[in-house]
């Protein structure tokens, strides 16, 4: 029998990519993938087709290639990219793009990758933060919540998936353990003793694969995932007993992360705080137990260190050097 093809957006990048590497190597699997790239000729792009996944040329930014790239496939990962340009509105037109593409090609299941609105926390008027681009808290949420409802819209059946702050992200972006002029590590976070809902990258993929597998079940339901929910405090000590270094947790406030400076600081300050001051609603609302039954490979942070440990390492040393 012919396999159910999932195209997969962003599948060179972490959450499509896990999502490809799970289909694939689930070899007696109903499905299998079609990895949608801009590149077809890019190595990731190559390492994909070696694993058995069609790969197919498509942007974002173009209906159109969409159009064809879900043709004919039973299901669609849709995610955007917000850190590649930084635009709410065009994460929103993105995701319009895939809703109307998905509808053309009559898919049967769409999960789309979001998150929460966070104004529903903290409205404009709430002076706790800056309100950032003229109209959200923490754009790079508030955008994705805000047009969960095209694919409602268009009729689709959805299932939205409310993922958590990648752990990779110490390695992929800096904010793992930094050296000291004592020798000692610090990790750095505006989330007081508070826990953040965080799972390997990898891990978000599987999930919406056993999303997939499960099909009708979570179709109209929001999910959210996370590996473990940690304070920095807690991190700090994984860090240093994960990788034999002496890393403390230094706590800065959401108004001093905020002026880190660094692209997306402000949007990344606004977030930590919501996480921070919404821990309860934010943790409660990803399920280690849901996320584990859609994943039973999923991992600890103490199992992703393990695993990365080569990844973490030379970032110790170099921020070292
Ligand atoms: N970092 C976190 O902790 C975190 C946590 C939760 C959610 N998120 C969200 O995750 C989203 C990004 O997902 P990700 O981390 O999986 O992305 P990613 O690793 O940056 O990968 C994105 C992939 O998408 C492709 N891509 C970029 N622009 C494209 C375009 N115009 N058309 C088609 N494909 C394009 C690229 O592939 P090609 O170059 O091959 O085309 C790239 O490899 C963001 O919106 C972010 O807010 C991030």
């Amino acid at each position: 029998m012919a396999k159910k093809i999932i195209a997969v957006m962003g599948a060179t990048g972490a959450q499509g990519g896990g999502l490809v590497k799970a289909i694939m190597a689930d070899k007696s699997g109903e499905f299998t993938a079609r990895a949608i790239t801009r590149d077809v000729n890019s190595d990731k792009a190559k390492a994909l087709a070696a694993l058995g996944a069609e790969v197919v040329a498509a942007d974002i930014d173009n209906e159109e290639s969409l159009k064809k790239a879900f043709a004919g496939a039973y299901g669609a990962y849709c995610v955007t990219f917000f850190w590649a340009h930084f635009s709410p509105e065009k994460e929103q037109a993105n995701a319009g793009n895939m809703a109307r593409a998905a509808k053309a090609a009559g898919v049967q299941h769409v999960i789309w990758s979001t998150l929460e609105d966070t104004r529903k926390w903290v409205p404009l008027s709430d002076n706790r933060m800056p309100t950032l681009q003229g109209k959200y808290k923490v754009p790079h949420f508030d955008a994705k919540g805000e047009i969960n409802h095209v694919f409602t819209d268009a009729g689709l059946p959805v299932t939205f998936l409310n993922t958590s702050f990648y752990w990779d992200n110490a390695y992929m972006f800096g904010m793992g353990p930094a050296k000291q002029a004592d020798g000692s590590y610090t990790i750095t976070f505006p989330m007081g003793d508070k826990r953040m809902s965080g799972m390997a990258c990898e891990d978000i993929g599987k999930c919406a694969y056993g999303i997939f597998k499960k099909g009708k079940e979570y179709i109209g339901k929001t999910v959210g995932i996370a590996g473990e929910h940690l304070t920095g405090a807690q991190m700090a000590e994984k860090y240093s007993k994960g990788l034999g270094i002496n890393c403390k947790y230094n706590e800065v406030t959401p108004e001093a992360y905020r002026g880190f400076g660094f692209p997306g600081a402000e949007d990344l300050g606004n977030m930590f705080q919501v996480y921070r001051d919404f821990e309860k609603e934010f943790t409660a609302a990803r399920s280690l137990d849901v996320s584990r039954s859609l994943n039973p490979e999923l991992q600890t942070f103490d199992q992703w260190l393990a695993k990365n440990k080569s990844k973490l390492l030379p970032t110790v040393e170099v921020k070292g050097a």
